[in-house]
């Protein structure tokens, strides 16, 4: 069977079961911050387990893209993988233990024919009910072992979550294969047995300490690994002789012009490329990018990995596009995602190539430098600090200052490197201000569960003070012309939160006034209103009218919709790949930060422009409903999936049919035609794959057009133009600069080459080495340096220092002949010195340097500077 095959077998026979049959997740585990990657068939079953959303069906089945750090190292071996794909059937409290069991045997024994004499099981210490229900298949007592936690009880997967017993199937390759041991028994460490499924009998909800909760009701969560089972039906004893691999094996290898199967070394190489390969195009269509952290830095170091192996075979060109293209074409009729995201796979892949390529020659050659140095003091060690820069400043993995100095008999400190990151660490926290950690603190000192937001529908209310705050102590009252923050029971007052700004506005009783300058929220929910008592004086417990300001609300609200029409309409037009990575929404702009890898055209920026502005003369419907956050996801709404969301979650919806669906909390306009008009202002890089767009809506739109045009007028006016004709004199006029320009040059050139001449003799002799110091007639720095290499072409052992005066400003050029450069002359230093004095800087190489200094005044004092550098050296 091919491995196709085996997974339409699967999910057939389980759909006869009765299960639903649902697609693969995502790799990025939505919503779960338990987790980096999907590591299981269940991770997106957590949810329906733990009874906290309501699952569309009791019995589930699917086909599950996953992805495991903890083998990274071991891959290249016939069984371990990064990426793989589980076939699952799970039970949302629905059956349990016998069915789980007996439809297990049925389908590996009747569907994949395995022979009933091949099979062995496991089962939990105690589990009897799993032990009898392993009887009624007709396995023998022999063959149903017991084992203890370590290795038959699952989970929780992340740390905490749903777990349980488990029950696994072994396939027993037979004792000629075994190492002849009377204990050889599944789980041995030898070749005999291979488990190929496991049966888990959730039953508990485990915290982050280890304490189990039972679950109201018992379910099943069972995986099989496709990669591992296509490899026993054929009959293989590698994965990488399967069809899954064999192909992109194949490929490779005629790339490389190399056989597989004939040198250990290259054949290894050849199965960590493609390996890695096909997990980087799974994540990186599922949206993971290159990065230093986290799941992006998982993407990097795999494609680090497979780049260094491709050195290895020798291949200075691409072999993870190559593997890419083909996992694409032999992968995308299961997951619609490649086909969609293949142009933006192959781009990822091959920049972040590039990029690599430069840090690996930048590092090698550093690390070099180092190793020399080191052997030079007779030392074997690298040093934490010298490994951390590499990696820190040079972007240099540590893994691979640590595989390169060890192939060369070097050790490195990693221990020290270690404690080097947590230092770096505990820096970049200090750098972050209001630490999630302080507020948590305030926040139990305060003892408020949380502020009652009434601001979606109202921007007026009558409530009382719960907290007031001074810094960050609790206090009865404040008085006039104090800073405060006070908490309110409720309020209509928007926290700044997921990128929108905090509301203004005004709080008052009859007798006293704050000014509320800004709204801040303190997790999860308490909002603080900051500002400043202007008049009067407030104390805990009073009642107060509170008004959020109008206008700047309804201005943050046209710049918060239209972020939603703008991901839309990037996604329309640059492609599906497009995610927020951030946003600012303020009241006079709003910035969106997405993935995407170019800049985008003058054209696509017009057309996003467009889009968006159609939309809003549409007048759409924008309207909020709170649904379970499966059920949005399911719905396709747009989430940002590294953050964990409620249950239930307010989604944010813009037209009928729907134009755009996203998880927000933010205030909107109620129809799109309220934003005005859209105008976007600028488009910029912020990091690799990383876009900006800023842009204005409503009268911060009208403003920014209105001062635009405001400038063209004045521009008109001092061309003596009319507006209409502005362009086209400005055309002329600049044609008509250029051209001045060109003269300019043309003539100072020519100026400079006389001159050069006439100061050739002036060259003079001090010390044994011609020397020419001047002072020359105001010219182009470009001109200066010609003029000094023509000169220092006619002398040998010599030295040229020319300066001038260009554009108002002193310029100096040093030119140095190789010569006395051997004799210790420093072009760099002579700039360094004379560009100071003039307070400028300068620099360069031994035998040319050039410089720039802002006092012109100076200049003979800096000329003076030079001939002493001449003196010193010449008595040296
Ligand atoms: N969650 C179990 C595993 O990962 C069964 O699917 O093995």
């Amino acid at each position: 069977m091919t491995s196709d095959e085996i997974r339409t077998a699967f999910l057939e026979f389980f759909e006869s079961k009765e299960h639903k049959v649902v697609p693969s997740s995502s790799l990025i585990p939505h919503g779960d911050p338990t987790l980096l990657l999907t590591t299981a068939g269940m991770v997106q079953m957590k949810p329906y387990f733990l009874g906290e959303t309501v699952s569309p069906a009791l019995r589930l089945a699917s086909s599950q893209k996953c992805f495991r750090t903890t083998d990274i190292e071991l891959v290249g071996d016939p069984t371990h993988l990064t990426f793989f794909e589980m076939l699952g059937n799970f039970s949302i409290g629905d059956y349990f233990k016998k069915e789980a069991i007996a439809w297990a045997w049925e389908f590996v024994t009747e569907r994949l024919e395995i022979p009933r004499e091949r099979l062995w099981a496991t089962i939990f210490l105690d589990d009897d009910e799993a032990f009898q229900h392993w009887r009624e298949t007709g396995l023998s007592e022999e063959r149903i072992l017991r084992f203890g936690e370590a290795e038959n009880f699952w989970g929780p997967a992340g740390g905490s979550g749903p777990c349980g017993p488990c029950s696994e199937i072994f396939y027993d390759f037979g004792e000629e294969v075994g190492c002849g041991e009377s204990s050889c028994a599944p789980n041995c460490d030898c070749a005999r047995f291979t488990e190929i499924w496991n049966l888990v009998f959730i039953q508990f909800d485990q915290d982050k300490d280890g304490n189990r909760t039972l679950l109201p009701k018992p379910s099943i969560d069972t995986g099989m690994g496709l990669e591992r089972m296509t490899t026993l039906l054929q009959g293989k004893t590698s994965i990488y002789e399967t069809e899954l691999f064999a192909l992109l094996i194949d490929n490779i290898s005629r790339f490389v012009g190399k056989n597989y199967g004939s040198n250990d070394e290259t054949d290894q190489a050849m199965r960590v490329i493609v390996e890695h390969g096909r997990a980087l195009t799974f994540l990186i269509a599922d949206g993971v990018m290159p990065g230093n952290e986290g799941r992006g830095y998982v993407l990097r170091r795999l494609l680090r990995r497979a780049v260094l192996y491709s050195r290895g075979l020798g291949s200075d060109r691409s072999l993870l596009t190559e593997t890419a293209g083909t996992v694409i074409g032999q992968m995308e009729h299961v997951y619609l995602e490649l086909a969609q995201r293949g142009d933006f796979i192959l781009k990822v892949i091959q920049l972040e190539e590039d990029g690599f390529a430069e840090t690996l020659n930048t590092g090698l050659e550093l690390l070099g430098g180092l190793m020399e140095q080191a052997a030079g003091k007779n030392v074997d060690t690298i040093s934490a600090e010298e490994a951390f820069k590499l990696s820190d400043t040079y972007g240099f993995p540590i893994e691979l200052t640590s595989e390169i100095a060890s192939g060369r008999g070097f050790s490195v400190d990693l221990a020290g490197f270690e404690r080097e990151m947590e230092k770096q660490r505990v820096r970049a926290k200090a750098a972050q201000k209001f630490a999630p950690s302080e507020s948590a603190a305030l926040n139990n000192t305060l003892d408020i569960k949380g502020t009652i937001f009434t601001g979606y529908t109202s921007l007026k209310e009558k409530t009382s003070i719960l907290s007031l705050l001074v810094g960050n102590d609790s206090v009865g009252t404040v008085e006039m012309g104090q800073e405060a923050g006070l908490i309110l029971v409720d309020t209509p007052f928007y926290g700044e939160m997921g990128g929108q700004v905090g509301d203004i506005g005004e709080i008052s009783t009859p007798a006293a006034h704050f000014s509320v300058i800004d709204t801040i929220r303190i997790p999860p929910d308490i909002i603080v209103h900051r500002g400043r008592v202007t008049k009067g004086s407030f104390s805990v417990g009073v009642e107060v009218e509170v008004e959020v300001d109008r206008e700047n609300r309804f201005d943050i609200a046209r710049n918060h919709t239209a972020t939603h029409l703008l991901q839309a309409a990037l996604r329309q037009v640059l492609g599906e790949h497009i995610q927020q990575k951030g946003s600012l929404v303020a009241a006079d702009r709003f910035r969106f930060d997405f993935s995407h890898l170019a800049a985008m055209t003058k054209e696509e920026i017009a057309e996003v422009q467009w889009v968006v502005n159609d939309r809003v003369r549409q007048n759409l419907a924008v309207s909020d409903e709170d649904i379970p956050y499966r059920k949005a996801i399911e719905e396709g709404a747009i989430a940002f999936f590294d953050e964990k969301y409620a249950e239930v979650v307010r989604v944010l919806k813009i037209g009928r049919p729907l134009f755009s669906a996203e998880l927000c909390g933010g205030t909107h306009v109620n129809s799109t035609g309220e934003i005005g008009s859209f105008h976007i202002i600028s488009e910029s890089s912020i990091g690799a794959g990383l876009r900006r767009i800023e842009a204005v809506t409503g009268r911060g739109a009208e403003e920014h057009i209105g001062r635009r045009l405001l400038d063209l007028e004045k521009i008109a006016k001092y061309l003596d133009s009319e507006t209409e004709d502005v362009a086209n004199q400005a055309q002329n006029l600049s044609a008509e600069l250029k051209n001045e320009r060109r003269q300019r040059l043309a003539l100072e050139k020519q100026l400079a080459r006389g001159e050069a001449e006439s100061l050739e003799r002036k060259i003079r002799e001090v010390g044994g080495i011609n020397v020419l110091v001047e002072r020359v007639a105001p010219t182009s720095i470009d001109n200066l340096r010609e003029m000094s290499d023509s000169l220092r072409d006619k002398m040998k052992n010599g030295m040229v220092a020319l300066v001038t005066v260009y554009e108002d400003k002193p310029v100096f050029v040093v030119n140095v002949s190789p010569d006395l450069v051997a004799k210790g002359y420093k072009a760099g230093e002579i700039v360094k010195r004379a560009a100071g004095i003039t307070g400028g800087s300068g620099g360069g190489r031994p035998n040319l340097a050039q410089g720039g200094g802002t006092d012109k005044t100076k200049l003979d004092e800096a000329l003076k500077e030079v001939e002493k550098y001449i003196e010193e050296l010449g008595s040296s």
